[in-house]
């Protein structure tokens, strides 16, 4: 037997007990009579002792033991002397009888521990040895347990998952596709799926009343922290339901993960609309582990002789609790934050509110006293705190001072990654603007149902259409999205027609769902979470690579074996492409 048991189950009352353990060797250190070897393996560390004064040859042996070879030792366990309390197995090391050398290693190229001086690139080359060191095995061991414990929530309400095909025609949530050739059907393509957004639709037709399925999916688009490539997503559908059946089943699911996984207890979930979130938090994915929402002060700052704000579309603000004693280098600091390319502001005025009860702005100039105080009521500051103001074009503005507001809450330590705040943004905009194509696009996507009483705008503002649509945001980011969806054919053919399809470009792309559609398609409607998000918040960090075991780098490709690459001739013949040089 390789091993009797693992190397993070022995502790003091194993003592005397005769084991078998099998695992990497971590560390050696020889200190002349006795030599110690730290075993791993997935499941800890437990220290091997052997002396020299009782068995010379064997602790030669162990001397002679490089990083990660992979050994098998017989022993018993025993006390230690020197005792380490931050590890189970501290209490307690194995006096050895036997050593066996299963396998050797090269010297691995960075230090396989919790901290390593690995480098990204480095580590991602290498990745099997990284998935060795604790940080990361435990992201994958969480994201086994969410995904466990996502498995058995659906399945106590009756979902059951159904599989849909990978080699698809191209979908539609708005990123490129990656397509893949078929040798059979001569210059053809199959595109992978962004999503199962229509198989999903196609199994409401089919009578799968409540379908999930966790699947990856694929978007050739520009990666960032939260954004792989090929990711994967709780994907779900039900049929005969409404917003609110979804909204609770899935705020359900969260609620289920966080206290299964975590152990935190949710209260209910916040619900605000679109219009709000980017009202107050000048975001659609709103940070609400603290407060600071954005206070609109266009009365109180208008009409005085500072054109920068007579100027402006509108003058927002937030306050800064407590930090009116910023000194002049850290307001120095966010002033040229606000203004690098990130953010893109032009400026930021501030006032402090300090605790003897006088103000102090960057534009006394222009606002006494009862100007400065008719600032502090109405953004509800109080003595100690700074206001921070910012202007110009409406959308813009929200933009830069929510950028702004998160940075704060970095420096002033309100991001914690243990606090789980999340909230389901309702009634987005059906449609979106597209300035490169001048035209609307749908913002979700083109089955997501406008909501009944906008109908009648599609054609006079169609901007102004809300959509039955729904995000589910955790500590500022996007963890879900969902909608109910168009089951009338005429109102899609509708949604088409504003989309810009022509009716041969719908039928050509989306003919298959129309044609079912005919064949009674039940009210239906879903969500979808990221995964690989869920798990990094969930985990307490915000990007996903480091919870997925072979991810992709910032350029799309996996370093470790070399991909995308070359593929030769002959193989292109066959699928009758030919490369350009
Ligand atoms: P959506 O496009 O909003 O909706 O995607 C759902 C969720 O998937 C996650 N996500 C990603 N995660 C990692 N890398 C990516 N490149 C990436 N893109 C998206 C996000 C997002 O909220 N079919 C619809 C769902 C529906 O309507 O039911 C859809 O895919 O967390």
């Amino acid at each position: 037997m390789l091993r009797t048991h693992n190397c993070g189950t022995l502790n003091i009352n194993n003592v005397n007990t005769e084991v078998n353990l099998s695992g990497w060797v971590q560390k050696t250190r020889d200190l002349g009579g006795m030599t110690f070897v730290d075993l791993r393996d997935r499941y800890g560390i437990t220290q091997l002792a052997f002396n020299m004064d009782v068995n010379a040859e064997l602790c030669t042996e162990a001397r002679k033991l490089g990083r990660e070879f992979v050994i098998q030792i017989t022993g018993k366990v025993v006390e230690r002397e020197s005792k380490n309390k931050n590890i189970p197995t501290g209490e307690i090391e194995i006096e050895i009888s036997t050593l066996t050398l299963l396998n050797s290693s090269k010297t691995p190229p960075f230090t396989i521990e919790n901290e390593t001086d690995g480098g990204d690139e480095i580590r991602m080359k290498y990745r099997y040895l990284d998935i060795r060191r604790n940080p990361i095995k435990e992201n994958l061991m969480l994201r086994h347990q969410v995904s466990k414990a996502t498995r058995n929530y659906l399945d106590s309400q009756g979902f059951i998952e159904v599989e849909t095909p990978y080699l698809i025609k191209s979908t539609p949530e708005g990123a490129r596709d990656f397509v893949v050739p078929s040798r059979m059907n001569e210059k053809q393509f199959y595109a992978l799926p962004q999503s199962p957004q229509t198989f999903k639709q196609l199994l409401m037709v089919g009578g799968i009343d409540k379908y999930y399925q966790i699947v990856k999916c694929f978007r050739d688009e520009d990666l960032r922290a939260d954004r792989q490539p090929e990711f994967t997503q709780i994907d779900c559908e039900m049929s005969f339901i409404e917003q609110e059946d979804i909204l609770n089943t899935f705020e359900g699911l969260t609620r289920h993960l966080l206290k299964e996984v975590k152990g935190v207890e949710l209260n209910e979930f916040p619900r605000m609309t679109y219009d709000d979130a980017m009202r107050l938090y000048g975001s659609d994915k709103p940070d609400i582990r603290f407060d600071m929402a954005f206070v609109e002060m266009n009365a109180e700052c208008q009409g005085k002789d500072f054109g920068v704000f007579n100027n402006s579309e509108a003058v927002l603000a937030i306050n800064a609790k407590g930090c009116a004693n910023y000194t002049r280098k850290q307001l120095d600091k966010l002033v040229n934050f606000v203004k690098t390319p990130q953010v893109g502001a032009t400026g930021l005025i501030y006032c402090k509110y300090n605790e003897d009860g006088t103000s102090k702005s960057t534009v006394d100039k222009f606002f006494d006293e009862d100007a400065r105080n008719a600032w502090k009521e109405k953004a509800g500051c109080e003595n100690g705190d700074l206001l921070l103001i910012m202007s110009g074009e409406l959308d813009k503005t929200r933009k830069a001072l929510g950028t702004l507001r998160l940075h704060l809450a970095e420096e002033l330590g309100l991001r914690n990654p243990e606090v789980f705040a999340p909230l389901w943004v309702l009634d987005f905009p059906l449609l979106e603007w597209d300035e490169d194509t001048e035209r609307y696009h749908a913002m979700h996507h083109p089955f997501t149902s406008p909501k009944p009483e906008d109908i009648a705008k599609l054609d006079t503002d169609p901007a102004a259409v809300r959509a039955n649509a729904y995000d589910l945001v955790m500590n500022g980011n996007e963890i879900g999205g969902g909608s109910i969806r168009i089951h009338d054919k005429a109102l899609q053919q509708l949604m088409f027609k504003h989309l810009g399809f022509s009716e041969a470009e719908a039928k050509e792309q989306f003919g298959f769902l129309m044609e079912a559609f005919e064949y009674g398609a039940p009210p239906h409607g879903g969500v979808a979470f990221g995964f690989d998000r869920l798990c990094a918040i969930m985990g307490g960090q915000e990007s996903i690579r480091d919870f997925i075991a072979f991810p992709k780098n910032n350029s799309g490709r996996d370093v470790m074996i070399d991909s995308p690459s070359d593929i030769d001739e002959e193989q292109l013949k066959e699928l009758s492409i030919a490369l350009r040089s």
